[in-house]
């Protein structure tokens, strides 16, 4: 069975940077992973969608459009046509050129560096799609260091089949109905909501813990929140902000 990503609730929640530190670079760059590595945050998290000859890329949204200078649906453009586009521009003046990484590079970026990787596989995505990213993962033997979440349970599905020791999360915008019973037919290690969704209903943070299941909410970057999510004992936050909840954790 995969590895537990369960905390003890004394040591408080982990960080996981979001897209990367996406408050200080453009997200899912490789310059935001670098400033995630950086940072102290024990998880760091991308996107991934697939291009038009089936290269992994990594980007939050479907199209181009928002954070790069073109426009088109990844799965409609080439590597060739994705790696003419400027990601960082929109972002600041200072990352003029930053190109669309490839899954590759991010895990080759962060391989033996400590942090692990969250490796959110966009809804849609074919089995062979999840397949070629996690045969990435294992090629590089970085089975230790890479967590697949989705919100689309189908993937989490193919994921189990591909590569079953390779920890699963299940993102979901609502904590509702017998949540241990999904986790076991998906085979989670955790449960990742929305941070409204885990605040309407907190007691699911210690009934998802001891049946092994890990709670890792989204996306949070305010410090009241920060403390609230640790007093119903969540097990690592999502966040926009992994340095500055570092300083939080550190009482600083
Ligand atoms: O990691 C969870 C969070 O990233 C899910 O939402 O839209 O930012 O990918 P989104
Ligand atoms: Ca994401």
């Amino acid at each position: 069975p995969p590895r537990s990503l369960v905390r003890d609730p004394a040591l408080g929640p982990i960080t996981i940077a979001h897209r990367g530190y996406s408050s200080l670079a453009p997200e899912n760059t490789l310059a935001a992973v670098e400033a995630a590595l950086r940072s102290g945050a024990e998880m760091i998290e991308i996107d991934t969608y697939t291009s038009a000859d089936d290269a992994t890329i990594v980007i939050h949204d479907s199209t181009v459009d928002r954070t790069t200078d073109g426009t088109g649906a990844v799965d409609a453009l080439s590597s060739a046509q994705l790696a003419e586009l400027d990601a960082g521009s929109w972002f600041s003046s200072a990352y003029v050129d930053e190109p669309l990484p490839h899954l590759e590079q991010v895990l080759d970026l962060i391989k033996g560096r400590g942090p692990t990787l969250l490796l959110e596989i966009k809804p849609g995505a074919s089995y062979d799609e999840t397949e070629m990213q996690l045969q990435a993962v294992l090629d590089r033997d970085m089975v230790d260091q890479v967590v697949v979440q989705s919100f689309d349970a189908q993937v989490i599905r193919d994921a189990k089949t591909i590569a079953p020791e390779i920890p699963r999360g299940f993102l979901t915008g609502s904590v509702s109905g017998d949540l241990v019973a999904v986790a076991n037919e998906l085979g989670l290690s955790a449960y990742n909501p929305s941070v409204g969704a885990v605040l309407g209903r907190p007691e699911a943070v210690a009934e998802l813990n001891a049946a092994g299941i890990a709670v890792m909410p989204w996306t949070v970057d305010d410090a009241g929140t920060w403390a609230r999510l640790a007093e119903i004992g969540v097990d690592g936050i999502i966040t926009n902000r992994p340095g500055e909840h570092i300083g939080f954790r550190q009482g600083s």
